[in-house]
């Protein structure tokens, strides 16, 4: 496969709201707070459990890093840009005694996440770009479920280098999705919108399977790597 990243764009009624760039805790506050989007986070616990809950993708995904978190004895996660943290709950549920710590830059989120996942050993505002990692214990894994739009490809490298410097040494990076050709032909409708139409924003970065790789290359090393649905689970391992 070749190795491309492309923009991507998301049609949404907020668009103006979050000047036509989802790229900004300013903006995944709006969708979050909004009820009347699929981003939205429920205020209500009961609520808030049954969207993860009945979230297909996210229990398959969720039963997978269960596995693969037992199998290689992992007691605590630290999962950065977590949103509505529905995998985090999850996988709480799938392993009582993880401990989860859960991150994300959009401040509104972390205020409504405290209310709600009173499991969690830790909810905080942090922000990738910004924020230094701090080494953890060997059995702690580094989790990046589905934040690969939201950085270019310089942004990656520098993340990757700041988790190398902290010596993190295990790291899952679950991306969105593998861009395809068909990815390639819809993106570029939809670049046009953008331009057009008021209802569509910036959205971040799609990429070929061949281009992720390169964003952790000489730094971390894949130890296991899973198809699941359109996207992959990478398991990272420091090098050296
Ligand atoms: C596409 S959402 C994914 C949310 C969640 N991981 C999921 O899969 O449902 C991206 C998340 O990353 C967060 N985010 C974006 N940039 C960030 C940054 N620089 N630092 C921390 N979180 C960030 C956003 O607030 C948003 O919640």
């Amino acid at each position: 496969m070749f190795s491309l990243t492309i923009k991507h764009y998301f049609r949404t009624a907020l668009s103006s709201k979050i000047n036509k760039n989802l790229l900004s805790a300013h903006s995944w506050d709006c969708l979050r707070g909004d009820e009347s989007n699929s981003f939205a986070i429920p205020r209500d616990r009961m609520l808030w459990e049954k969207k993860a809950l009945e979230h297909p993708l996210l229990t398959v995904n969720a039963k997978h890093l269960a596995m693969l978190i037992m199998r290689a004895g992992y007691t605590e996660v630290y999962s950065f840009g977590v949103g509505a943290a529905g995998l985090e709950l999850l996988l709480k549920r799938e392993i009582p005694s993880l401990q989860i710590h859960c991150f994300d830059y959009a401040k509104v989120s972390v205020d409504i996440l405290k209310s709600l996942f009173v499991e969690a050993k830790e909810i905080a505002q942090f922000d990738i770009l910004k924020d230094d990692f701090y080494p953890v214990k060997e059995n702690a894994l580094y989790l990046l479920y589905r934040v690969d739009t939201e950085f270019s490809d310089d942004e990656w490298r520098g993340i990757f280098r700041k988790l190398f410097h902290a010596q993190v040494s295990n790291v899952i990076f679950f991306p969105e999705r593998m861009l395809t050709v068909k990815d390639i032909a819809r993106e570029s409708l939809k670049k046009l919108l953008f331009y057009f139409r008021n209802d569509f924003s910036f959205a971040g970065y799609y990429r070929t399977e061949k281009r992720f790789r390169e964003l952790w290359g000489g730094l971390y090393e894949v130890a296991d790597v899973r198809e699941l649905g359109l996207s992959k689970c990478f398991h990272l391992k420091i090098i050296g």
